[in-house]
């Protein structure tokens, strides 16, 4: 087993397009496997957005038991579910502007079958729910006090989502917002998770607690299936982060996996699909996004613009002021 870093750091490039530490922590193991026809290469993998190195710890342990693709994703994401001191996902998620945690999340296996849920209230595992939808009714989403009122009916526990902190954290916020929407760019969000198991299958999943003191009632890209996550088995995954509203208007990993399918690079296809959202808007450096991507072979890619941590950028030596670093790339 490999394990490697995917923090990995580079210096500006010619189109001034900056190195970025956004998406992290993958495990990949190269395997051969023959079959009667033929003899291929499959690589097992799991890979996540943003540091969530115990998400793809877990995920890799289900993998390296045999584990499908689909059981790995569920099993990882929920560890960031779980996480209380996540304040983006799951229990401890911050919650809409009124106080109240909903949470997000979608998942899809290697056939193509995909369930949902948005605006979950009050239990822990959103993703699990998802599979539930996707695995034991004929529908793809749930919302609301529908899902809620389905997830009691399978077993599982209501629960208070608002931890003391991310009730501290709202409270203060509510003294200074006067209600304004703010834009989560925090060096943590959304998990998506993608993932491909011994048998060269892949499944993906993602999951959020959304954007912090959002108006209530709002759902972002994760639980959308094209735009949050897509998967196609035939040719890859792809799955997003960032502020929702412009995945969904890029239809972002439906895109990514369509770019796949004509020959592009995991790499060049989540280039193509956050050069899209750039082209769109002209105020692209106050908000971030991000595209992460596998293809059949196990090859990633992934890509984001962020208006940097107080405009941060990574560079060989480090994190450094750079008030002109926009756009951000992992390598
Ligand atoms: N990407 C998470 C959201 O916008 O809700």
């Amino acid at each position: 087993m490999q394990r490697r870093n995917f923090l990995k750091k580079t210096g500006l490039g010619a189109t001034g397009i900056v190195a970025t530490p956004l998406l992290s922590s993958w495990k990949i193991a190269p395997q051969h496997i023959t079959t009667e026809e033929n003899t291929q290469s499959v690589i097992p993998l799991a890979v996540c957005t943003w540091n969530f190195e115990n998400a793809t710890a877990k995920a890799w342990e289900v993998l390296n038991s045999g584990g499908s693709a689909l059981d790995a994703v569920e099993q990882g994401v929920m560890i960031e579910e779980a996480d209380e001191s996540n304040q983006t996902v799951g229990k401890g998620g911050r919650p809409d502007r009124d106080g109240n945690v909903t949470l997000d999340a979608c998942i899809m296996d290697k056939d193509g079958n995909c369930g949902s849920v948005v605006y979950l209230q009050n239990i822990v595992h959103p993703v699990s729910v998802a599979r539930k939808v996707m695995e034991e009714t004929p529908h793809v989403m749930l919302a609301g006090k529908g899902a809620e009122q389905f997830a009691y009916e399978k077993g599982f526990q209501k629960e208070n989502l608002l931890t003391e902190r991310s009730k501290r954290d709202w409270l203060k916020w509510k003294e200074k917002s006067q209600y304004e929407t703010i834009i989560n760019i925090e060096n943590h969000d959304t998990i998506g998770m993608l993932t491909i198991d011994k048998n060269g299958d892949i499944a993906g999943a993602c999951t959020t607690s959304g954007m912090a003191y959002k108006v209530g009632g709002r759902v972002g890209d994760s639980p959308i299936v094209g735009a949050g996550l897509f998967i196609d088995n035939e040719i890859g995954g792809a799955t997003a982060t960032g502020v929702g509203e412009e995945v969904v208007k890029t239809v972002g990993s439906f895109l990514i996996v369509e770019l796949m399918r004509q020959g592009k690079s995991p790499q060049e296809a989540c280039e193509e699909a956050v050069n899209r959202i750039i082209a769109k808007n002209k105020n692209h450096d106050t908000f971030q996004v991000g595209f992460l991507a596998i293809n059949k072979t196990g090859e990633v890619g992934s890509y984001c613009i962020h208006p940097g941590f107080s405009y941060r950028k990574y560079t060989e030596e480090g994190h450094t002021n750079n008030p002109s670093s926009s756009h951000y790339k992992a390598e």
